[in-house]
């Protein structure tokens, strides 16, 4: 969304928000909402601009517009938890709307009018339940994005449940490391289904494969040093080597290019993330915390990376756990244009990304593991990359 567009759309936002308080302090007739209803009605024109008609989505709380979510604000958070209390999940507004529209839609949300009585009498302003499948593809990103929340909460909770359980004086085994792995392993050769999942990425770019092996690995490393096994620990590993499955709708000469991206290039680089994830939801036999790191993995602990989630969103461990190997590995390995680091400089990086970019807890755990390894397992001597 463009700038000029995006600040129509808060301006719109502010002025409705005002009206519906001023609305429930006095009267829906009181000068004060009158006041501000012909400034919402001229910010909302200004927003649809020449376009047919623009769609809100509110969900939990959020509120999306063309699938992705807008940044909070007071503002915003009132309009989206009176949606969510009277069951509106989407408002779909033209540039016909009127002020006597706007009335009505400041009505509803006060509670003076009813739902059904607005959906019979209101035609620039649509209203509905999110899952009326009348708009295939928003309905089916925000149930997505909704879906991932659900996920990430419940995983999160685990995890977290598992990390606090494990002391982190406890040694780790490396010989356990060595025969987690080697089971990993040939238990992909014999089950294959996740695997599957990469054969097109191989295709297209060895590199990207050897590098989601590599993260796969370093996940395992890091799930066996917080005591996690079993299942669990097995789906971290695929969630690491899925992780970058979304590079199968990347371009093979941007994925390939040793030269600087372009801004488009860029733009296109950073679809990865939830083309990945869309893609393992469609996938039989995929943990779901592989979907969910396919999805968080650029988010960057300190949600300044990519896709941009509201700050309320909480990211999965799992998907923490990815970014460090993903980062580690990259720095690890040699690529044309940059010679792979050695031990010493890896990990001076990545302790200076704690906080900001990766999980500090997490960092200081792996970074621990390292040290107790040294530079004598193979695994941590493949090449790979982080975009
Ligand atoms: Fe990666
Ligand atoms: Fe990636």
């Amino acid at each position: 969304m463009n700038h000029e567009f995006a600040s129509a759309l808060n301006d719109f936002v502010r002025y409705l928000s005002n009206a519906v308080g001023a609305a429930q302090l006095y009267s829906v007739e009181h000068p004060q909402v009158g006041a501000f209803i012909p400034r919402a009605v001229d910010a909302l024109r200004h927003f649809v601009g020449g376009e047919e008609e623009k769609t809100l989505v509110f969900l939990k709380g959020v509120v999306f517009y063309q699938g992705k979510p807008l940044e909070r604000d007071p503002h915003l958070d009132r309009l989206a938890r009176i949606c969510d209390q009277i069951g509106v999940g989407y408002i779909r507004l033209n540039a016909r709307v009127s002020a006597a529209d706007m009335r009505q839609l400041v009505r509803l949300l006060v509670g003076v009018e009813s739902r059904e009585s607005m959906l019979a009498s209101a035609v620039n302003i649509r209203i509905g339940e999110v899952d009326t499948p009348e708009d295939g593809d928003l309905d089916r990103t925000t149930r997505e994005i909704a879906a991932f929340e659900q996920l990430s909460h419940d995983e999160l909770k685990q995890l977290g449940e598992l990390y606090r359980a494990v002391s982190r004086e406890e040694a780790f085994n490396l010989k356990d490391l060595a025969s987690v792995i080697a089971g990993f392993i040939a238990a992909f050769r014999r089950e294959a289904n996740p695997l599957l999942a990469l054969v097109p990425l191989r295709q297209m770019d060895e590199y990207t494969f050897t590098h989601s092996v590599n993260v796969g690995i370093l996940n395992i490393t890091q799930g066996i040093s917080l005591g996690i096994e079993g299942q669990l620990l097995h789906d971290i590993g695929i969630a690491g080597m899925l992780h970058d499955v979304g590079k199968i709708y990347t371009a093979a000469h941007i994925l390939k290019k040793t030269d600087v991206l372009t801004t488009a290039e860029w733009q296109a680089m950073r679809q990865h993330p939830s083309l990945g994830a869309q893609y393992l939801l469609n996938q039989p036999d995929i943990p779901r915390v592989a979907v969910i790191a396919a999805f968080e993995h650029h988010m960057r602990h300190d949600h300044h990376g990519y896709p941009r989630m509201p700050d309320s969103w909480e990211i999965n461990l799992c998907s923490e756990m990815t970014m460090i190997s993903d980062t580690f590995d990259a720095l690890r390995t040699r690529r044309v244009y940059k010679d792979a680091w050695d031990f010493p400089k890896a990990a001076g990086y990545l302790l200076s990304l704690t906080g900001g970019q990766l999980h500090p807890d997490l960092t200081m755990n792996f970074l621990k593991i390292l040290a107790q390894m040294g530079e004598r397992a193979g695994v941590l001597s493949g090449r790979g990359e982080t975009t």
